[in-house]
């Protein structure tokens, strides 16, 4: 059996904050800088999600990356894109919306189900700015 590792690019644009509600603004900003203006503020984020499995030889395909598109899009993407990942994202509720924390919930969030499609997640890729990309192998 021949394993392949393959990557389907998504992209979505978020507002978060980067606080602990425990702490006063003075103490937030000289932990996190500008990341943590009360007000808000937004960053165009891309997400790599990297799964692995065996090639199939009738089909010449590890999965149909429209089906893994549509399962990303189903439930990450369309919870995500537009919205304040501090208010109003289900799986981030109580936690800090930092990259790494976002990239270790999307894991959580994709992983069952790409399990279900008999594959393998290998990693969660999430760059915040061009400068910035975290990485998460579970
Ligand atoms: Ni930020």
């Amino acid at each position: 059996m021949k394993t392949i590792f393959l990557t389907r690019r998504e992209r979505f644009n978020a507002a978060h904050r980067m606080f602990r509600p425990e702490w006063d603004d003075a103490k937030n900003l000289e932990i996190f800088g500008k990341c943590s203006n009360p007000n808000w503020h937004g960053h165009n984020y891309t997400l790599f999600v990297t799964v692995k499995g065996e090639l199939n030889p009738e089909t010449g395909y590890v999965v149909n990356l429209k089906t893994l598109s549509k399962l990303i899009n189903e439930v990450i993407i369309d919870k995500l894109d537009h919205k304040n990942i501090n208010l109003e994202v289900d799986f981030m509720k109580g936690k800090i919306a930092s990259s790494e924390s976002i990239a270790i919930s999307i894991w959580e969030q994709l992983e069952p189900h790409i399990k279900m499609m008999g594959i393998e997640l290998h990693s969660i890729k999430l760059e915040e700015t061009e400068n910035n990309t975290i990485e998460y192998f579970g």
